[in-house]
């Protein structure tokens, strides 16, 4: 399905949600094309599961070889796992931080991302697309270490990578949610294990706070849209414990289960067995 977020004359931005097997054992991804006047971004291109699809789906709206930017907001497998395709698909740049511009190089045969990657600082930037500019948000920790946002002040859409992200399929993800209550559940889980820190949270919120947003986008699951969804998700995760917050030397004990490799399971050690424990 292609969600389209937004379109003006000039500048629509896209949304690919169901790119990936449903029935498959990845996780269920967005990848995002922005488009303003004659220049395009793709944003999060994702993993080899989804470049055939993702080739073709963009290809309806603008040549790919055309395209101005691969911006990743961070190094997951999920993010840019295609990248050495993209890389010989296009002769765009890839837009990274810097904390990852020379780890990158590793999706990619040798030499191939040889003088096209952009390193972003940890301040962000703004980066030139058509006649308007993207803004690079700092979000370090939400939850990799070199994290941007994207914000896009002409649809006034901010994508936010891994924050936000729900567990549904992509069917679920093409209908943007504006009750964020009864959405909560949906995003609990994973904003707990894989986002770092309370502190960054809070600092995140401060800084989001500050721009006019119409909807956030992640890159799983649901958009968020509306004044008011937004306003209850900022007061969400400013009150969320979560990574650091949750874990304690509990976590850090040398470990007795065994992995069953047949099964795929855990097995209680056979001594722990024997003592009834
Ligand atoms: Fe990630
Ligand atoms: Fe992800």
């Amino acid at each position: 399905m292609t969600l389209e977020l937004y379109r003006d004359r000039n500048h629509c931005c896209l949304m690919f949600s169901d790119l990936i097997e449903e029935n498959g054992h990845a996780v269920q991804a967005n990848q995002f094309l922005i488009i303003d006047e004659d220049a395009g971004a793709l944003i999060d291109p994702g993993g080899n599961l989804a470049f055939n699809e993702l080739f073709m789906a963009v290809s309806r709206h603008f040549p790919p070889r055309q395209l101005s930017y691969l911006i990743a907001s961070h190094a997951d497998p999920d993010i840019i796992g295609s990248l050495d395709r993209w890389m010989s698909s296009t002769a765009a740049p890839l837009v990274i931080s810097r904390v990852w511009e020379r780890f990158a190089p590793h999706f990619t045969k040798v030499g191939k991302s040889d003088n096209r990657v952009i390193g972003v600082p940890d301040s962000g930037g703004r980066l030139p697309l058509g006649r308007n500019d993207l803004l690079l948000l700092p979000a370090h920790f939400l939850h990799s270490e070199g994290n941007f946002h994207f914000y896009d002040p002409v649809s006034r859409i901010l994508f936010t990578g891994d924050l936000g992200v729900s567990m549904v399929t992509g069917a679920q993800a093409g209908q943007p949610v504006t009750d964020l209550k009864a959405h909560i559940p949906q995003m609990e889980g994973f904003h707990r294990r894989y986002m770092v820190a309370n502190k960054i949270l809070r600092l995140w919120a401060r800084m989001a706070r500050q721009l006019d947003i119409d909807m956030l986008v992640p890159q799983h699951g649901a958009p968020i849209q509306g004044q008011e969804a937004i306003d209850d998700f900022f007061a969400w995760v400013e009150s969320l414990m979560c990574g650091i917050d949750l874990f304690d030397e509990q976590v850090y004990q040398i470990p007795s289960a065994r992995i069953d490799p047949i099964s795929r399971q855990m097995r209680p050690a056979l001594r722990a067995v024997a003592n009834g424990v």
